[in-house]
């Protein structure tokens, strides 16, 4: 079999512009990362979600640089032919821009991801524009931002009023002029994530946010059945925490009851 080409920024915006959609779905260790690119999945995301899906934290703000990189680079190990975007975690670009940017390029090299991913809005703008121009390929993230939980006290649908959607709107521009290669869009009406994808030249990826976008991200935990509520926007493809419950209890009762190990186990 052909050994597969890992796209690049310059592919994901043609892919834009020629109607292909875009997918991507998160990754947080070889494991996972390596079933993903077998997949033939476009770009796998290493979200601060590892926070909430294998950490056992309530939220994305416990979430370290120390543990991204740890995990971006395990993605990588899994998934060596795969575009990976890194999540810059909670206040990881707030602090000060050398800090930001010392902390974007220890996911570049030290998590080997091509890219990395900013929750952001025009505030930001300048420092996504000094990090492009430093060779740092960035991703945007609008609408919902869960690292904002301790101030919104709750995840909800983002750009409703108009004022709201004006917001984003706005949002969206200044990332596209600060040069972001794509963006996600988060928890927005599908009319105005359709909006920005046709205001904005770079692909927008959304997640509950529609399907006009220019690709989806799903977490991975999501659509395999494995998380304990399935959030509105997305779609189990497999019921996998049920299927994994019965193969430890029926290992469990195999060994219980001398079954396991058989002959052919023995050495
Ligand atoms: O952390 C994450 O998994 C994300 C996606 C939900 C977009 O940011």
């Amino acid at each position: 079999m052909e050994k597969r080409k890992k796209l690049t920024v310059s592919q994901f915006r043609k892919m834009k512009e020629n109607g292909e959609k875009i997918v991507m779905v998160t990754s947080y260790d070889a494991c996972f990362a390596a079933l993903a690119e077998a997949g033939n999945i476009d770009m796998i995301l290493v979200g601060d979600s590892v926070g909430m899906t294998q950490l056992g934290y309530e939220n994305t703000v416990q979430v370290t640089m120390d543990q991204m990189v740890h995990h971006c680079a395990a993605v990588r190990r899994g998934a060596p032919d795969t575009f990976i975007v890194g999540d810059m975690p909670f206040l990881s670009c707030q602090i000060s821009e050398e800090q930001a940017m010392r902390n974007a390029m220890r996911l570049m090299q030290e998590g080997f991801c091509d890219a990395v991913k900013i929750e952001s809005d025009t505030l930001l703008a300048p420092l996504i524009a000094k990090m492009v121009h430093a060779g740092i390929p960035v991703m945007g993230h609008i609408g919902l931002l869960p690292q904002h939980i301790k101030t919104s006290g709750v995840y909800k649908i983002q750009g409703k009023s108009e004022k709201a959607a004006d917001r984003l709107l706005a949002d969206a521009k200044a990332l596209e002029d600060a040069g972001v290669f794509s963006m996600v869009i988060e928890c927005v009406p599908a009319a105005l994530a359709k909006r920005i994808t046709e205001m904005i030249s770079v692909p927008t990826i959304g997640i509950g946010a529609g399907k006009d976008c220019s690709g989806q991200v799903q977490v991975i935990n999501d659509i395999l059945g494995l998380s304990p509520y399935t959030p509105k926007h997305a779609r189990k493809h497999a019921e996998l925490a049920e299927l994994i419950k019965n193969v430890i209890s029926s290992y469990t009762k195999e060994v219980k009851e001398g079954v396991f190990p058989g002959e052919e186990n023995s050495f």
